[in-house]
């Protein structure tokens, strides 16, 4: 098993854990998340790889709520941070498998284009797709050499 396999899991499944109705206090699901998940003493890699899912810090920008991000580190474009934005990018809200591009336009057509959300996955795009293209090739080279 690959060093931070259970890392990326644990990540992937939790990575949404603040839109819960009773963790929501900001209402910012990935700085909700990480409070909580730091509350419960959750490692602190994890809560870190929570708080800077899928470009929040950019978000948390157009938010008002940088500062209160910054109380967490983010890793930058690790193989594990990497990893996370690809699962979320390339996972529809039902849990089937999608491309970066259908992902981001399905998020668009959800929120509408006066929404914060569509301007934020907008700017995002190109990082967000950037994570997804590393991922990709990582995997490519993985499977190529196995
Ligand atoms: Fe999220």
């Amino acid at each position: 098993m690959a060093p931070d396999s259970e890392l990326l899991e644990a990540a992937a499944v939790l990575h949404d854990v603040g839109y819960a109705p009773d963790l929501a206090t900001s209402g910012f699901h990935p700085l909700d998340g990480a409070r909580f998940l730091q509350m419960v003493d959750a490692p602190k890699r994890l809560v870190d790889l929570i708080a800077h899912h899928s470009y929040a810090l950019l978000e948390a920008r157009m938010r008002g709520l940088e500062h209160d991000l910054a109380a967490f580190d983010d890793e930058g474009p690790s193989v594990v941070r990497d990893a996370l934005w690809y699962c979320d990018i390339t996972t529809t809200p039902d849990g089937d498998a999608t491309t970066g591009p259908q992902r981001i336009a399905e998020i668009k057509e959800r929120y509408g284009p006066d929404s914060l959300v569509t301007q934020f996955i907008t700017e995002a795009s190109p990082e967000l797709l950037a994570a997804v293209n590393r991922t990709e090739n990582r995997l490519r080279a993985a499977i190529a050499s196995a």
